[in-house]
């Protein structure tokens, strides 16, 4: 503990400066004007995997942004980790938003300031610090892959193949992910589980031209009205979805189960203060803990159509569009999801207007064993390195390509966040503590100690 505590001191500044300039990149992989910059962004993550001593570091090509790949096998009988992170990062904006500009790192009590700061530059970075420590000070007790992407955000649609077709190269015992968030550093936690996603995008189409809505409003359906009547009636009056088949085969938790759940500490005042809302919402009959880990939803995350341009135009318009996302759990195929609610949607659409639905990326969620080796590593490696238990919490977010990793290698997955909820992921002002960054860089190399010992 000592020998980790002095290497990480000794190296402070520069770990800062590497994280700096990992965060100048602004690799959006959403974006294809930032093209170049998430390719480099992958040659600068290599040349670091090869400075802290990885061999047959590659930026692997793929239909998309490429996969850097990296490992260190010291022993082929020795256990074997596989780290995943993500490179590429969401678009800034609102960017108006934003306190110090995103693709700028700025320190401000302690804090990073930064798009990626947290998800996931700031997290996969701390992997390829404690990895420097571990090689630095002889402490590398098993083998260790690398492979970190640049589609994250959009879907990972090319992961899936690579992983398919790089079994061998892949084999581990474990994959090891930082890219979740823990309660809080006075009350560490493990996350248990991610949920799935189903993506689907919306047309409403009205008549065949934008009309003037003092001569046509009235006569004829205004698709946003009736988009928005659509989007209302997904969710009835206790915030239940109403897709039918929607909540067919949900895995149930039993009492025991809810009980230890909502025994983790939530503040709801602080959390309602944070957000700056007067009161939660959500399905009836669900704490809040429950309705963002263990429960499906629906959200919109995106509605547009007619005139939003300055001042007042008077418009009827021919169309009116929605970004809508479901989060799944346990029980539920994203694909079948897809389905059921294009279908549905169609269905409710009155004859007036006609209504199309595509789906984009989906993926299915994930619970983690908690009596593994590498569960116990972990938990063990936050209690020493915390001096406290973490507790076991369910992530609302999701990693879709977590669930394939299981599919295609055959191994489980444990999620070691170090984020914080309230860093503002995929928002304006994202963030990352400097002490989660460093404190991570303490645990991790306590996780590899765990878990060669415990594989023994
Ligand atoms: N790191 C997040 C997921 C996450 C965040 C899990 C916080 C648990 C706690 C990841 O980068 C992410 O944003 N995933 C997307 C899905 C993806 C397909 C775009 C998500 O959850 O919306
Ligand atoms: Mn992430
Ligand atoms: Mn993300």
């Amino acid at each position: 503990m000592q020998v980790i505590k002095n290497y990480i001191e000794q190296n402070k500044a520069r770990f800062l400066d590497e994280l700096f300039a990992l965060l100048r990149f602004p690799s959006i992989s959403a974006d294809p004007k930032y093209k170049d910059d998430v390719l480099n962004t992958a040659e600068f993550v290599a040349e670091k995997l090869k400075e802290a001593g990885a061999d047959q570091v590659e930026v692997c090509t793929t239909d998309g942004y490429p996969i850097v790949y990296g490992e260190k096998i010291i022993d082929s009988q020795l256990p074997t980790v596989l780290v995943y992170g993500h490179y590429d990062v969401q678009p800034p904006d609102p960017i108006e938003l934003w306190h110090t500009p995103p693709f700028e790192p700025t320190l401000r009590d302690g804090k990073i300031y930064a798009r990626g700061a947290c998800d996931d530059k700031g997290q996969f970075y701390m992997h390829v610090k404690a990895f420097e420590l571990m090689m630095q000070t002889g402490s590398l007790p098993c083998n260790i892959k690398f492979m970190i992407e640049g589609e994250e955000e959009v879907g990972s649609d090319n992961l899936g193949k690579f992983v398919a077709q790089n079994h061998e190269r892949l084999k581990a015992d474990v994959v090891l992910i930082s890219d979740t968030s823990m309660l809080s550093m006075e009350t560490p936690s493990l996350e248990t589980g991610l949920r799935g996603l189903a993506y689907m995008e919306v047309e409403v189409q009205g008549p065949n031209r934008d009309l003037h809505s003092g001569v046509y409003g009235g006569a004829v359906a205004n698709p946003a009205t009736i988009l928005c009547q659509m989007i209302a009636s997904l969710h009835d009056e206790n915030n239940h979805i109403t897709i039918p088949g929607f909540y067919d085969n949900v895995a149930v938790l039993s009492d025991a189960e809810r009980k230890a759940l909502n025994e983790a500490p939530f503040d709801l005042e602080a959390y309602k203060e944070d957000l700056g809302i007067e009161d939660v919402w959500g399905e009836a009959g669900y704490s809040t803990i429950e309705r963002t880990g263990i429960r499906p939803t629906l959200e919109v995350n995106g509605i547009w159509g007619g005139y939003t341009g300055p001042g007042a135009k008077t418009v009827l318009p021919a169309k009116a569009n929605a970004k809508i996302s479901m989060r799944l759990v346990p029980g539920q195929d994203w694909q079948r999801i897809s389905d059921l609610f294009k279908a549905h949607f169609e269905k409710i659409a009155p004859k007036s207007v006609k209504v199309s639905v595509v789906a984009h990326h989906g993926g299915a969620p994930y619970v983690t064993p908690v009596d593994s080796v590498a569960f116990k590593a972990a938990h063990n490696a936050i209690e020493e390195a915390f001096g406290k238990e973490p507790v076991p919490t369910r992530g609302g977010g999701s990693i879709p390509i977590v669930a394939l990793f299981e599919e295609e290698l055959g191994i489980k997955t444990v999620l070691m966040g170090f984020g914080l909820d309230s860093d503002n992921l995929h928002s304006p002002n994202e963030k990352y503590d400097v002490f989660n960054y460093f404190k991570g860089i303490e645990t991790i190399p306590l996780f590899y100690k765990n878990f060669a010992e415990l594989s023994k």
